[in-house]
């Protein structure tokens, strides 16, 4: 057989082991791999090349993609889902692995409607994706975030203010939850409660006045009413670019006006999914990549490779996409523990 592979949406720590478990996996099993460059777009317009064994083996600790990555949807037009089906069928593609988040599993999703041979394997730093435990990518953006803060802490505490790291996610609150409950913030604020400005200025005095400074990890996606930055810009599959709204620093100038503490902010952006993966990502990804091989060789296209407890197997695509998984009340009754 000839796999095609591809990575869409942002990138993550976790798709190049994902790649390159991919190909080994379908080289082990007697096949070959060609890659599509820069996600849909290159199934679209005819971009790709063939991957071998030798140069996808070092990729295991390497951040970012080889094949390159890009927000497009093929299925925006008519005339380029025609041109997806017809490249596969033109460059003789048996089975294509699509990896991505939730718009690239979505076109994955269109295609096998249309009758094309595609499997998924779910991949975000936001660990958004329906259906699976965990997606690559999230542990080690965490894993950046909580180094942010003991840098930030060290700061806060010398100049005695209350500073206020933005974490990225879009709108599910796992990685500012992870990131709060990994460095012990002493608030953490995440899209699925309700913004409540009295709880926080009572959280950063409270500890101001035990030890001196406060430490804040908001989710560039919570509402804060008013609007700062660009807001509106929007990617091709609609969203919104959060980052843009500048929530940390707006938090930080009402914690300041309020409370009378200096007040400083960071907002950590894509400094969160560079860099190489860490463990648990490079085995998930590693595990996830070949079971998605695994899949088209029991014949099972339209599936997705996912996580459920400590087991890779496969469900409908249908089923991981369409619906954002957000943080659930038992893991913010956790978080709230921590606020007495
Ligand atoms: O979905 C991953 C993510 O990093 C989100 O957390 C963030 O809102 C968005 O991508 C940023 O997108 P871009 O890389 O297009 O600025």
């Amino acid at each position: 057989m000839k796999f095609g592979v591809l990575t869409g949406g942002g990138d993550c720590p976790g798709l190049n082991p994902a790649i390159r478990a991919v190909v080994l996996r379908a080289h082990q099993k007697g096949h070959t791999t060609v890659g599509y460059l820069d996600g849909w777009k290159g199934v679209r317009d005819g971009l790709s090349r063939p991957l071998t064994p030798a140069e996808v083996r070092p990729l295991i600790g390497r951040g970012g993609t080889i094949l390159g990555s890009s927000r497009t949807n093929p299925f925006a037009h008519e005339a380029d889902a025609r041109k997806v089906v017809d490249r596969l069928a033109s460059d003789h593609i048996d089975a294509l692995v699509a990896i991505g988040g939730d718009d690239t599993l979505s076109a994955a999703r269109e295609l096998a409607r249309r009758g094309g041979r595609v499997v998924g394997v779910p991949k975000t730093m936001d660990n958004d994706v329906a259906g699976t435990d965990w997606t690559f990518g999230f542990h080690s953006a965490v894993a950046v975030a909580v180094d942010a803060v003991e840098r930030l802490r060290d700061t806060a505490e010398s100049h005695h203010r209350a500073v206020v790291l933005e974490v990225m996610g879009r709108h599910a609150g796992w990685v500012a939850l992870a990131t709060g409950l990994a460095s012990g913030a002493d608030a953490t604020l995440v899209p699925e409660e309700p913004y409540d400005e009295g709880w926080l200025l009572d959280r950063v005095r409270s500890a101001a006045k035990a030890r001196g400074f406060a430490l804040v990890v908001a989710s560039e996606g919570i509402d804060l009413g008013a609007r700062r930055g660009s807001a509106g810009a929007k990617d091709e599959f609609g969203h919104e670019l959060l980052r843009e709204r500048e929530v940390g620093a707006e938090l930080a100038r009402r914690i300041q006006e309020a409370t009378g503490i200096e007040s400083r902010s960071a907002q950590i952006g894509h400094i969160q999914r560079g860099g190489p993966p860490e463990l648990f990502d490079r085995v998930l990804a590693t595990r996830l990549g070949a079971g998605a091989v695994d899949l088209v060789l029991a014949g099972r296209f339209g599936e997705v490779a996912v996580l459920h407890g400590s087991v890779v197997t496969g469900i409908p695509l249908s089923e991981a996409v369409g619906t954002t998984k957000v943080v659930t009340p038992e893991w913010l009754d956790l978080l709230h523990t921590f606020d007495a």
